[in-house]
């Protein structure tokens, strides 16, 4: 549905010099997909999101919807393409002076339709996304959640293949977000929308995506499907990102700050895992326990959702009742295909 082919966008920023906002990205998001595009602020996230739909021309590349390549298009046949591509924002962009009736007819303008039709049309995309009762009042009577379903209904109203939300719910509630991700998840499966997400919040990722790019400093670091770049990242940026959200990521802190749930003693080492939940972290735990005679003592351990599959982290301290039993252990744990991370050693002090 959407092809990007060595896409990149460069700014002139003043005194000449050049900014890379997008460097050199492809990738392919299939019919249907909810795909996510990551990275901290800055990434070049929105650029690239914006060069789906020319709001920004790429400096070069091509830019290819549903086969055919728009960046070749004439204005005019242009426009008719953009019609097909809906977008939304975290501010809204909701004009303020019109009723929300009037807001989500507005792309209706040029359609010649007749005011009966009109009218049908946008009583059912307000019915669509749930806010047929508030149809006359304008946007400063709404919530913003309700704010972004009015924009919602406003982006579908040409009917597009495709919706592409640049923080859409950045600006939004836990609760909100959530009830408008759900949103967003059924216009996906009942219309067959194709939805790229941009977010830098991991959650909406998490709940929302099948696939998933990661962006850092314009370029594409890491792709793929939402649960492996999850629990297998092959890229340190990513997995710094994806510990902006998870607790585990706190032990670090903690062993920097020398914190007493961090201090270990010689034989002793301080080890992350993390385990697809087939694999029963907690019971192996126990297993590996006697089976090397090492003490182990969970200090954080918890469960994420991720595109319905669970994925279980835990830190652990572990005690060596004899020597060899930590790297015992730990190679034992290599085999069984659990992520080991050692984040303080004292296996080897005296
Ligand atoms: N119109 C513009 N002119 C100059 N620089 C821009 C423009 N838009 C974005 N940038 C710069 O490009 C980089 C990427 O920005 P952006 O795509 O907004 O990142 P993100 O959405 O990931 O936060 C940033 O350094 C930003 O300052
Ligand atoms: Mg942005």
């Amino acid at each position: 549905m959407i092809v990007l082919e060595n896409v990149s966008k460069i700014f002139k920023t003043e005194k000449n010099k050049q900014l890379n906002a997008v460097n050199n990205v492809s990738l392919k998001i299939e019919k249907g997909e909810i795909y996510g595009i990551i990275g901290f602020s800055g990434a070049g996230k929105s650029t690239l999101v914006r060069c789906i739909n020319l709001l920004e021309r790429p400096t070069s590349g091509k830019v290819y919807i549903d086969g055919e390549e728009i960046t070749a298009l004439k204005p005019r046949e242009l426009r008719q393409k953009r019609k097909k591509i809906g977008m939304i924002f975290q501010q809204f962009n909701l004009f303020a002076s019109r009723t929300v009736f009037k807001n989500v007819a507005y792309p209706l303008r040029y359609r010649g339709l007749s005011k009966d039709e009109i009218e049908k049309k946008v009583m059912s995309l307000l019915e669509l996304v749930d806010i047929k009762e508030k149809a006359y009042v304008y946007p400063s009577q709404l919530s913003g959640g309700q704010k972004q379903r009015v924009a919602i209904a406003r982006a579908l109203a040409n009917d597009p293949q495709i919706l592409l939300c640049d923080e859409a719910t950045s600006a939004l509630d836990p609760q909100t977000t959530s009830s408008i991700l759900k949103l967003l998840k059924k216009l996906n499966e009942n219309l067959g929308i194709t939805i790229v997400v941009i977010t830098h919040e991991m959650n909406v990722v998490k709940e929302l995506c099948h696939r998933v790019a990661v962006m850092n400093k314009g370029n594409l670091i890491e792709e793929g499907d939402i649960f492996e770049v999850f629990s297998h990242p092959k890229n340190k940026i990513t997995q710094d990102f994806i510990d902006t959200t998870s607790n585990l990521s706190k032990i670090y802190t903690l062993v920097e700050e020398k914190d007493n749930i961090t201090k270990i003693k010689a034989g002793e080492c301080i080890v992350r895992l993390k385990y697809k939940k087939e694999s029963v972290g907690e019971a192996l735990v126990s297993y590996v326990s006697r089976k090397f005679n090492v003490d182990l003592n969970i200090i954080f351990g918890n469960v994420e959702i991720i595109d319905d599959s669970l994925l279980g982290g835990l830190v652990v301290i572990m005690h060596e009742k004899e020597k060899g039993g930590i790297t015992n252990t730990l190679n034992f744990l290599h085999e069984q295909k659990i992520d080991v991370e050692v984040i303080s050693d004292a296996r080897y002090d005296e």
